[in-house]
């Protein structure tokens, strides 16, 4: 496994792999690494013949009151969880080698897509996040790139972006995995003092409920109820929570069958977001 903190680096071993006809898959990740990354970095190997993962926490999608100097590094401890997987190179710049001075591009995806959920609490952040993935994807030039449910609005831009700008690459989108209480895994959970920790359990909680609820409600009551039922948790105050259409992410109606339910839930000071798409059977 080799680390690699520079772009030419990077490109030479890629363009060998690539000459070598090897398939590349790539996961990008901020690091804090847990077992949600661990299922990509598998599902990566399973279905590719040379692995990058990438440990870069992007300034770009930060806004300024949030948490870029906060969030968790600890870059031995996320080497010793690759370690295992037989993953080829782990590729970790520095902000300078992403963005020197003077870089002054941005990819941005219009719409509702980006419009909607964390589009509203959290401007600009897609953007930051669809350039640099714009950019990892011309660095590793993957043929498979893959990414969490967990970031279900995330997955869809870059879905949109990579058929926009004709990126010749796959992306894969696998499941949310989830702690044994259903809190979904996050490198921003361990920011969670012991009593948000347990307090964090209405999230999934509340998913569980739209779940099995839906099929007698309109999204309208169902929306209202979730949001009582998570407001019942006194460290926990809604940021969003949606049932919108999951492929335009539009405020769901009654004829809706299958909907997106997306919250972010601030528990103490941590916003965690998490999602569920539920059917009437
Ligand atoms: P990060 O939050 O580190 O997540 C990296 C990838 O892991 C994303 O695709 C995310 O959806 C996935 N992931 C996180 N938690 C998960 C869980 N519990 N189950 C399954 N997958 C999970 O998302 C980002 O970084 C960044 O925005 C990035 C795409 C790297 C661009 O900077």
């Amino acid at each position: 496994m080799k680390v690699l903190a520079g772009t030419p680096e990077l490109r030479e071993i890629i363009l060998a792999a690539k000459r070598g006809g090897l398939k590349v898959g790539l996961v990008p990740t901020m690091g804090a690494l847990h077992e949600g990354h661990a299922s990509l970095i598998r599902a990566a190997k399973i279905n590719c013949d040379f692995l990058v993962v990438s440990i870069f926490v992007n300034p770009k999608q930060f806004g300024p009151a949030e948490d870029y100097n906060a969030y968790p590094r600890d870059l031995k401890k996320d080497l010793d969880l690759i370690l295992p997987h037989g993953v080829d190179v782990v590729f970790t710049p520095e902000p300078a080698v992403m963005f020197p001075s003077g870089f002054s591009s941005n990819v941005e995806v219009d719409g509702g897509i980006s419009e909607a959920l964390c589009g509203k609490s959290r401007p600009g952040h897609f953007a930051g996040v669809a350039t640099v993935v714009a950019k990892l994807f011309n660095l590793a030039q993957p043929d498979i790139a893959f990414f969490g449910a967990k970031d279900y609005q995330q997955q869809l831009i870059i879905k949109k972006m990579t058929v926009d700008l004709n990126f010749p690459v796959e992306i894969v989108t696998l499941p949310t995995i989830r702690e044994q209480d259903g809190l979904a895994m996050s490198s921003r959970n361990a920011y969670l003092r012991p009593e948000e920790r347990r307090a964090a359990g209405v999230i999934f909680k509340a998913l569980q409920l739209a779940r099995e609820e839906f099929k007698e409600k309109s999204p309208w009551e169902m929306k209202r109820r979730l949001k009582v039922f998570i407001e019942n948790e006194p460290l926990a105050k809604i940021d969003y929570l949606e049932l919108v259409d999951p492929e335009t992410l539009t405020e769901a109606t009654d004829g809706h069958k299958k909907v997106l339910v997306a919250a972010a839930v601030f528990v103490g000071k941590t916003r965690l977001i998490d999602n569920m798409v539920i059917e009437k059977k």
